[in-house]
């Protein structure tokens, strides 16, 4: 990642510590809705891949998942694990920087959903297929190119119609893109 970019996401982070946490993405819940809450017996894992401070892997664990949240940011991951506790929730985190371009270093079971919202580092698409496991799912929401406004930077918004071609190992499920966002609900197909 860019030299200064972890440090400025900590600040980002510590003037948000005392703030109330903002609502999760509503492609996200849309989606959840489609998947059937797990049970305490199925142990359905989650990751919540730059997490930040947390508003979807907080909402995943108090749905019954087996969450991991990871982010660059420890001050972010220190104010998700602060909420968690507040609320009696189970969040495991770990600081990590997803934009090294190197193929992620990933030795456990993969995950039976991954949620990466706000997040786009296209060195990455090649790695879904890795974190989530066949049969399992992945929600991604993010800014395209359309959004209103300066931010974020163009770089790291989609291009139009991006996301349904850039991920061939799954199966789409639901898309949107309209005001200037894209959203992706997909299955991961067996054979990938
Ligand atoms: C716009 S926030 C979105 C946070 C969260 N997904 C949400 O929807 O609230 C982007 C997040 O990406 C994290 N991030 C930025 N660059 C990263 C990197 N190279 N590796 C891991 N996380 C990164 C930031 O720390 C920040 O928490």
């Amino acid at each position: 990642m860019a030299h200064g970019d972890r440090e400025r996401w900590n600040a980002k982070y510590e003037a948000a510590w005392n703030r109330a946490p903002e609502p999760p993405d509503e492609f996200v819940l849309r989606s959840l809705l489609r998947l059937a809450q797990p049970t305490e017996a199925q142990g359905a894992s989650a990751l919540d891949l730059a997490a930040g401070s947390g508003r979807h892997a907080l909402d995943l664990a108090r749905r019954g998942w087996l969450v991991e949240a990871w982010d660059v940011s420890p001050v972010a991951l220190e104010l998700l694990r602060k909420r968690a506790s507040s609320k009696g929730l189970l969040v495991a985190t770990r600081e990590l920087d997803l934009a090294t371009g190197a193929p992620l270093d990933f030795r456990r079971k993969p995950f039976d959903l991954v949620v990466a919202v706000d997040f786009l580092e296209r060195t990455l698409f090649a790695d879904f297929a890795k974190l989530v496991a066949p049969d399992g799912h992945l929600i991604f929401s993010t800014f395209t190119v359309d959004r209103t406004g300066e931010k974020p930077p163009l770089r790291y918004c989609l291009e139009r119609g991006e996301l349904s071609v850039a991920l061939p190992d799954f199966e789409t499920l639901a898309t949107v893109e309209q005001s200037g966002r894209a959203g992706l609900f997909a299955r991961r197909r067996t054979n990938a």
